[in-house]
């Protein structure tokens, strides 16, 4: 896009996390996220049964498979919301796999970006409340945060939608919201679980543009998950899931 993105955030407050561990550097090496041997049931079920994947910085991955074949899983362990049953997930070499529930809050809010199916906004704030929270979680003040959620909002084409409530946006408009709340507290990992999955094929293919363009540009890596050839197509390179296994690259 031509419009020059915001400024990055101030730099996070320092975190409560636990001292990084030393990961040895032959299995992650030069990765920005990598994970190996994730394993992952739910009662009897197995979601994940063994999976490694690296994402390099900058890089976007496309996570594609049928229904139930473990795509869900393997991000929602990636991205620090679902605690994996055995391997290791490393995030510039620091193992995240087995950080506490509060830790992975942290993880989340710093580090990693989030735009899902069904934007998930709030529904009785404004876009640029939407996008400012995210910003003020991590202590920016909320002049400050507001101020930068406008240019995001502007940046991604939203300018003079600002205080429309997301009931007041198309589906489009509010996933490009969804994407300036992800990228407003300058993530390492923008995760995306079927972002267009309630989009028409126009409209997806817009918000896929302006989710991989802006996330580039942005210097953060993406994590798609999607069963849709077309969606994929975006992404610079994909991965196939069965059965909770990793079976193309
Ligand atoms: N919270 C859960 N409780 C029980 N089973 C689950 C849960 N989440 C996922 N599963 C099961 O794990 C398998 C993989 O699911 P999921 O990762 O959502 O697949 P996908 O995203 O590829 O459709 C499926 O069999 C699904 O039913
Ligand atoms: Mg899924």
């Amino acid at each position: 896009m031509s419009v020059p993105l915001p400024p990055p955030p101030p730099p996070a407050a320092a975190s409560a996390t636990a001292p990084a561990a030393v990961v040895p550097p032959a299995a992650h090496a030069a990765a920005r996220l990598s994970a190996r041997g994730l394993v992952k049931t739910f009662g009897t079920t197995t979601a994940l049964a063994g999976v490694d994947v690296d994402l390099a910085a900058g890089e976007s991955l496309a996570v594609m498979g049928p229904s139930g074949s473990g795509k869900s899983t393997l991000l929602h362990c990636l991205a620090g919301i679902l605690p994996p049953d055995a391997g290791t997930i490393a995030l510039e070499g620091r193992e995240i796999g087995r950080l506490s529930d509060r830790e992975r809050t942290l993880l989340r809010r710093e580090r990693y970006g989030f735009v899902f199916q069904f934007g998930q906004l709030l529904p009785e704030l404004p876009a640029e409340e939407n996008v400012a929270l995210a910003s003020m979680l991590l202590g920016t003040p909320r002049a400050r945060a507001l101020d930068l959620a406008r240019q995001w909002l502007a940046a991604l084409g939203l300018a003079g939608m600002e205080r429309r409530r997301p009931g007041e946006l198309s589906g489009g408009q509010a996933q490009r919201v969804a994407v300036a709340r992800a990228l407003i507290t300058g993530p390492d990992v923008v995760f995306a679980d079927e972002p267009t999955g309630a989009l028409d094929q126009t409209t997806g293919a817009d918000v896929m543009r302006v989710l991989t363009e802006t996330t580039r540009a942005a210097g953060a890596s993406l994590v798609l998950v999607t069963h849709d050839e077309n969606v994929a197509s975006w992404c610079s390179r994909r991965i196939e899931v069965r059965d909770g296994r990793v079976v193309g690259a």
